[in-house]
């Protein structure tokens, strides 16, 4: 397909250091829409500056842009230990739903294919939307959990977080560390999926089952 992909008015293609300051603006974009999602202040596009510079150089970014040249989106892809990693990706929120996220992610994909037949992603388990698009786009391998340590013991604002409505897949280790219980429900929900439950059927399940328990003490 070359270093060019063209659907409709979109043409998606690498960036440059001539991109700076267009990729800027996306990147703060996407950013600001994390940040206030998150609850934190917004930082000015300044303070990315000199990120987005050192990406440009050393990652493989791709944008997205108009017949007219605007830039909509971009996908940056960065190499850590021999393995590739979708970093962030975004579209601006008015050009959304038009099949540029995916344009993005298939460019990016069929780049990493030359290299290595994995690619990865970071996905914070809030973030739904995010969630729900990567699962449509085929990514279904969830093998590490990010913990983290306030090393100032500062409390801080948390709520229990099953995986609510999606069975997702987990690579099975030689070794598991399982207790009795915990394989007997990996066991059950591996059959419930396999006759063709649905995670929301699950929840349903354990909503029923825990409305019944509360309602009793
Ligand atoms: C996620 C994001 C990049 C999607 O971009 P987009 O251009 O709107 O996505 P597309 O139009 O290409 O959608 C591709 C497919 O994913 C589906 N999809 C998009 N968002 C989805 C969501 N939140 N949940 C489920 N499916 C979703 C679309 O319906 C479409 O499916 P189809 O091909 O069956 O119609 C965009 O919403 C965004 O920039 N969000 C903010 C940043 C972000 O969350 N980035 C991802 C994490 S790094």
């Amino acid at each position: 397909m070359g270093d060019r992909m063209q659907r409709g008015r979109i043409i998606v293609r690498e960036a440059n250091n001539g991109d700076l300051e267009r990729l800027l603006d996306l990147y703060t974009g996407f950013y600001s829409e994390l940040r206030s999602r998150q609850g934190l202040r917004p930082r000015s596009r300044e303070e990315y500056r000199g990120e987005v510079e050192s990406y440009l150089s050393q990652d493989k970014i791709f944008l997205a842009e108009t017949s007219c040249g605007e830039a909509v989106g971009f996908i940056r892809i960065s190499t850590r230990e021999g393995c590739y990693w979708f970093e962030e990706l975004y579209v601006k929120p008015e050009h959304r739903g038009k099949g540029i996220g995916m344009m993005l992610v298939e460019k990016a994909e069929e780049y990493v294919k030359e290299h290595d037949p994995y690619v990865y992603i970071m996905v914070l388990p809030q973030d739904r939307r995010a969630l729900g698009f990567w699962l449509q786009m085929g990514y279904n391998l969830l093998n590490t959990l990010e913990l983290a340590k306030n090393l100032e013991g500062e409390e801080e604002e948390t709520q229990p977080f099953p995986l609510l409505s999606h069975i997702l897949e987990i690579y099975r280790w030689a070794k598991e560390d399982y207790t009795p219980l915990e394989k007997r429900f990996l066991e059950l929900v591996e059959e419930f999926h396999r006759r063709g439950g649905s995670g929301e059927e699950l929840l349903k399940i354990f909503v029923t089952a825990l409305e019944e328990r509360l309602s009793n003490t």
